[in-house]
């Protein structure tokens, strides 16, 4: 519905209309987008949202990972196309200056605030799972904490990986942080239904000790690594199985710890 509608329709108080700014279709099945951020909207880097649309006459929301970090003006969002998914179905049509409808009260648990201190930091992601750490990732915060920081993202296929790979190229690239990044963001992608030079699920790849080989650091250990886990209910399972298995203890907002883990959203 484009945006100048938006007084004709009541909006629930729990949302705001908001404007799209841009669009970009990664693969079928993968889609991201900008919107307008009002000022009021204040949230931590890795935090989730509601978003959704009007549909005849109601609110259709789902929750959604801001991708963006929170320094930014804009809010962006990476979410997958579900062909006849009752949002996303709509979601995917979306054009620069259509009305989309985003909560006001974000909230998760991939903050840094729910980490201890720590030398390294994991970003385990799956799909598009990647999306909190794409905020977190380019939150100069994350620097100050951390003397590595290691995104992993897992896709089936290759084309899957585009958004990460040119977030982390655009992220090299951008003023403000591209300085603080340099030498500590390390980008690790694997595939698992496609040649690729690195093949496998991240649960494999940590099992076998592939990923500290690749990346010549220590195994997984409590006294020095942070993790955050993103992806399926069954990545997030066994990743955080794994992550256990390595003495790592979960943590929250109210108890911070080792490792958090928050299931990628669905739209
Ligand atoms: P695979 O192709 O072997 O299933 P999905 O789109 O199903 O969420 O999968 C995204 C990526 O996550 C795929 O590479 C997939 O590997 C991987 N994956 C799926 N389930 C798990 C799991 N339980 N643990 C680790 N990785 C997983």
């Amino acid at each position: 519905m484009p945006f100048d509608q938006l007084d004709q329709i009541e909006l629930p108080k729990s949302v705001t209309g908001e404007t799209v700014l841009d669009v970009k279709h990664w693969t079928d099945s993968l889609f991201s987008f900008q919107i307008t951020r009002p000022a009021s909207f204040r949230f931590r880097s890795g935090e989730f949202v509601m978003i959704g649309l009007m549909v005849d006459g109601k609110p259709l929301l789902r929750a959604y990972s801001v991708a963006s970090p929170a320094w930014d003006d804009k809010l962006e969002f990476f979410s997958i196309k579900v062909q006849d998914g009752p949002l996303t179905s709509r979601l995917q049509n979306i054009k620069p200056g259509d009305m989309v409808l985003l909560g006001k009260k974000p909230t998760g648990t991939l903050v840094l605030d729910a980490l201890l201190p720590g030398k390294r930091l994991y970003m385990f992601s799956t799909g598009t799972g990647i999306a909190p750490f794409a905020s977190v990732i380019r939150d100069p915060e994350t620097y100050e904490r951390y003397d590595e920081v290691i995104l992993t993202h897992t896709c089936r296929t290759v084309a899957e990986l585009e958004y990460g790979n040119q977030l982390v190229k655009d992220l090299v690239e951008d003023p403000l942080v591209g300085e603080m990044v340099e030498g500590k963001l390390r980008h690790y992608t694997s595939v698992t239904r496609e040649d690729f030079p690195r093949m496998g699920r991240i649960t494999n790849l940590i099992e076998s000790g592939k990923l500290f080989e690749d990346l010549g650091v220590p195994k997984l250990n409590p006294e020095e690594d942070r993790v955050m886990i993103c992806g399926s209910m069954d990545m997030l399972k066994d990743t955080k199985e794994l992550t256990e298995s390595f003495g790592l203890t979960e943590g929250s907002n109210a108890a911070p710890g080792q490792f958090v883990v928050e299931r990628a959203f669905v739209g």
